[in-house]
């Protein structure tokens, strides 16, 4: 059941579509697999859902709606699906996970082997599944939280936070914040908490989630590069060079998705790959680390060994679905050792860089990691390729004395378990 609704969510169901789940796995299974303030699940009414779907379908010719349903359900309303042939509504969809059982209350066989749906309306489609339960929890929601979450997902109209590349994937959505740059003090000034009783649909990198947490909705986040952003409950803004913290809520609902990252610059993938080596690395220099930082820098780095074997330097293998995947997972585990430890000496050094110089923060990392690492490297593990990496920040325009002096500052830069000092940053990096 698990495989078939993964199928359907994957497939089949858009990203500001409604999805009523039926009562009992069904519903389970959908919360387990993709949860949404979108999804409806129907608790302990059996054979409704269709009904629901129906007149959602009605009163919002607007929005696609999906009713994912058990035979048996389905079967104790029959009549549902004579009505939905008859209404033949465009935007409606039943999805009907037949395993001729209804496992929910012990697997007493229904009639479904002596029924063929799919004939009955348009739109009808039969997945047949095995009759074994899947081991899913129940939802731990309670029914007033799953109706007023359903209710604002369907009456208030979503807000998409994006960049300009990713605004494409959802056309529909009326209400858009372009992200140019990472969130400023005047944005959150002006825009902090203003769209709190909203759906906050964010597709981009670190400066993208930031932006919309700020904006304080409930996030679901779709991120395209390995910003850490994406599981911690705090935006990061700036207050000219200053980097500040903004508390909020973490998004809600965190998911990668393959297409959204194909169309990422080879640029931008190149400089995550930076990002999530300095996170794993610098967490594990930490003199904050703990056992589960560990844990998750150690896991990032083996991800990202996975998807770069084949260059002699520190790049990932191809552009596949797949290894952007595990990048932006090595990403999300690398800021989730950053989230305990925070963050040291390369992102110390690499603030002013950015700051002042305009070295994107990801290119920045590239040129310190090469130095900074073999520093600290008999405390990590080896990163294979990162003794050649060879980045070019245009080093003549850039005056490292006032990079160090900047870095000094902040405070964290010693939070390591070597000594940070001037003369042996000036070493390292003249
Ligand atoms: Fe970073």
């Amino acid at each position: 059941m698990i495989r078939a609704v993964e199928r359907i969510f994957q497939s089949k169901i858009g990203n500001d579509d409604l999805v009523i789940a039926s009562t009992g796995l069904p519903a389970r299974v959908v919360y387990h697999v993709h949860d949404s303030q979108n999804n409806f699940y129907v608790q302990g009414s059996m054979g409704a859902s269709l009904g629901i779907g129906i007149g959602l379908a009605l009163n919002r010719p607007e929005r696609k709606v999906h009713v994912i349903a058990g035979d048996a359900d389905i079967l104790m309303s029959l009549g549902t699906v004579v009505l939905m042939n008859k209404l033949n509504l465009p935007n409606l969809h039943l999805h009907i996970l037949d395993n001729n059982a209804c496992v929910s209350t012990g697997g007493q066989a229904t009639c479904s082997d002596a029924v063929d749906f799919e004939s009955m309306a348009k739109n009808v489609s039969v997945y047949k599944i095995p009759k074994d339960k899947p081991d899913v929890g129940r939802i731990p929601l309670k029914d007033s939280e799953i109706a007023q979450r359903f209710h604002d997902a369907i009456n208030s109209p979503p807000t998409l936070v994006c960049s300009e590349s990713t605004r494409k994937f959802f056309p529909d959505i009326k209400d858009v914040f372009i992200v140019k740059h990472a969130p400023t003090k005047e944005f959150v000034e002006k825009f902090a908490g203003s769209r709190k009783s909203s759906r906050i649909i964010a597709v981009g990198g670190g400066a993208v989630m930031d932006t919309a947490k700020i904006l304080g909705g409930e996030v679901e986040a779709y991120p395209t590069t390995a910003a850490g952003s994406v599981t911690s409950d705090h935006a990061v803004y700036w207050d000219g060079p200053k980097k500040c913290s903004f508390q909020c809520k973490a998004p809600k609902v965190f998911k990668i998705v393959p297409e959204y990252l194909m169309d990422l610059p080879d640029e931008v993938i190149e400089y995550t790959l930076y990002d999530t080596v300095a996170h794993a690395l610098e967490s594990l220099w930490s003199k904050n680390k703990t056992e589960e930082s560990e844990k998750y820098a150690t896991a990032a780095l083996a991800k990202i060994s996975e998807i770069t074997k084949k260059s002699q330097t520190l790049k990932i293998d191809e552009k596949t679905p797949e290894n952007l995947v595990k990048l932006i997972e090595a990403g999300n585990l690398a800021g989730k050792a950053l989230g305990i430890t925070h963050s040291n000496v390369m992102h110390a050094l690499s603030y002013p860089l950015t700051e002042k110089y305009k070295v994107p923060h990801g290119k920045a990392l590239g040129w310190l990691l090469p130095r900074i690492a073999p520093y600290y490297s008999l405390r990590t593990p080896e990163v294979k390729g990162l003794d050649k990496l060879n980045v070019n920040i245009e080093r003549a325009r850039i005056d490292i004395n006032y990079v160090i002096e900047e870095a000094l500052k902040y405070p964290k830069i010693h939070d390591t378990t070597k000594e940070i000092n001037k003369g042996m940053l000036l070493k390292i990096l003249l």
